[in-house]
């Protein structure tokens, strides 16, 4: 592997990296805009140049490979003349408007500006002024601030494999444009607001929306699909103002689709449940926790009485957390004696869509399929069963938020001595139960899912639930207790170590041990 020098400290790298990813991976920042670690390397900024032993120029360090021997400085006086001078070109048509700038506090050529550009601008002339476009979809282009590093036009070219955004016209009229006819409506679109490194792509989603500064960042897990990527939502007074992608290299590359980027605002508007429910006749009322888990444990307690357990069944979901649907079946396994358990999940829609980088956005809309079947099995015709008359009292765990029940299967439904219904939102479900529990959704509770490469990662909740909304987990653990004398888990971590020890797949499996970036489980 080549050794070399880097600002008189030795490095070693692996033989073809560059020399700006070398410094960048030892922790020497180069500053760079046209250079990203995921796309084709062009060298056309400028703003990289370093110092070589061997050479009589400055070079490109993001186009150059590192080789054994040579010596690079990073900061001498030549090299800060040259940033400062590039820096200088950078800012020669820039509005400098980053008090109503979306990207301020996170932006590259403020950032640099302010380490390594100079303090005066000695640009007197007027300065071109150029309208914002519409490139569609969610984009604005504030083409004033762009610094045309075409990170945005390889992006689509590279990572999605189809042409969208090219520079036209050459020079100072250089511009990026979008080809005719084309709206950038590519469900992968979002990510070039990410990889812009200035303030010139903006999502209208979080125009004006908040300073970046006064976000909150907790990671956490699309929950859009059976990808399952890594995500970090971003928040302020309880609410999530942005969803932004997380680099996960086994998972989603460092990208996210759109459905996720912006699924946060479904969540938003959904009518929930609000108190713990309890039917009288033909109504559902509000009722307390301790009286609602009660009637739940009351119920089940007869059952086991009267040995009658194989008239319960219990459908846990794939849109629920392992902890959740651990929990289910260590009650009702465990402490009822029950062994009818189901898989929810909803009819995959279409096909899988894979782009040139391999980054797939799935069919299958739950994001934990594959983890509710390795704890709970692979059945998953309740409705049959329920039709055959084979079950009676049924505790239906349900975290998909588009659920649609069939006008049939509320007849089933209503079949049923006992429905006890555990859900995000109001709906037929719902309506029909005996009991009703109201639960967190993702955002705001913690947990992990299997994704469909099985893949098992955590999530931490972001969000406080509404005052009586509990997280999952803590519902079934808070149930878990009217069994066990009043013991049960206090933390989520508790629920992974004691799965850990008893479902294989998870074996060994710890909440800590799954970092930021999970763990493969198969
Ligand atoms: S819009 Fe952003 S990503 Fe595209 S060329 Fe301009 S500065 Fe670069
Ligand atoms: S691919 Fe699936 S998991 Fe990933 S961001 Fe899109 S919807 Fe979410
Ligand atoms: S980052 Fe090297 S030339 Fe742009």
């Amino acid at each position: 592997m080549p050794t070399f020098k880097l600002d008189g400290k030795e490095i070693t790298a692996e033989p073809g990296t560059s020399i700006l990813q070398a410094a960048l991976d030892s922790g020497i920042e180069i500053p760079h805009y046209c250079y990203h670690e995921a796309l084709t390397v062009v060298g056309s900024c400028r703003l990289c140049l370093v110092e070589l032993n061997n050479s009589p120029k400055l070079v490109p360090s993001c186009a150059q490979n590192v080789q054994d021997g040579i010596e690079v400085r990073t900061h001498s006086d030549t090299v800060k003349q040259a940033r400062e001078s590039m820096l200088e070109f950078f800012l020669i048509n820039h509005p400098l408007d980053c008090p109503i700038c979306d990207k301020a506090g996170e932006c590259e050529l403020q950032d640099y500006t302010f380490k390594y550009g100079s303090s005066h601008s000695r640009m007197v002339e007027e300065k071109r002024v150029r309208p914002t476009k519409d490139l569609g979809g969610n984009i604005l282009l504030y083409r004033n601030r762009c610094v045309m590093c075409t990170r945005c036009v390889r992006f689509y070219e590279d990572i999605v494999g189809e042409s969208y955004l090219t520079v036209e016209d050459r020079g100072y009229r250089s511009d990026i444009s979008i080809f005719p006819g084309k709206g950038l409506t590519h469900k992968m679109t979002g990510n070039i607001v990410e990889i812009c490194p200035v303030g010139c792509l903006i999502d209208k989603d979080f125009l004006f929306n908040a300073r970046v500064w006064n976000l909150e960042t907790t990671k956490s897990v699309c929950p859009g699909c059976s990808a399952g990527c890594s995500i970090n939502l971003q928040h302020k007074d309880n609410k999530i103002y942005r969803i932004r992608s997380r680099q996960n290299t086994q998972v989603n590359q460092q990208w996210i689709c759109d459905d996720g980027r912006y699924l946060y605002h479904r969540y938003e508007k959904l009518e929930r449940i609000g108190f713990p429910k309890k039917r009288g006749g033909e109504k559902l009322n509000n009722t307390s926790w301790a009286e609602a888990l009660s009637i739940i444990s009351d119920r089940l307690a007869l059952v086991k009485r009267s040995r009658e357990s194989e008239k319960v069944a219990v459908v846990g979901s794939a849109f629920a957390t392992n902890e959740e649907n651990y929990l289910l079946y260590k009650i009702f396994h465990d402490e009822i004696g029950c062994d009818k358990f189901f898989v929810y999940n909803r009819e995959a829609e279409g096909e899988d869509e894979v782009i040139k980088s391999g980054f797939t956005v799935y069919s299958d809309k739950s994001p934990n399929y594959y983890g509710a079947k390795l704890i709970l099995g692979e059945r998953t015709d309740f409705w049959s069963e329920i039709k055959n008359g084979n079950i009676e009292v049924l505790y239906f765990l349900n975290g998909d938020i588009d659920i649609k029940v069939t006008d049939q299967q509320k007849e089933l439904l209503k079949k049923l001595d006992f429905l006890f219904v555990q859900c995000v939102a109001m709906n037929d479900l719902v309506r029909l139960a005996n009991v009703a529990l109201p639960t967190a959704y993702f955002a705001e509770q913690s947990g992990s899912y299997v994704n469909a490469k099985g893949h098992v990662q955590k999530f931490q909740s972001a969000l406080k639930p509404p005052s009586e909304t509990k997280e999952g987990w803590q519902i079934l653990a808070d149930l878990y207790k009217t069994f066990n004398g009043g013991v049960s888990f206090v933390s989520v971590g508790d629920v992974v170590n004691d799965m850990a020890q008893n479902v294989s797949a998870f074996k060994d499996i710890s909440f800590f041990k799954l970092g930021d970036e999970g763990l493969r489980i198969r």
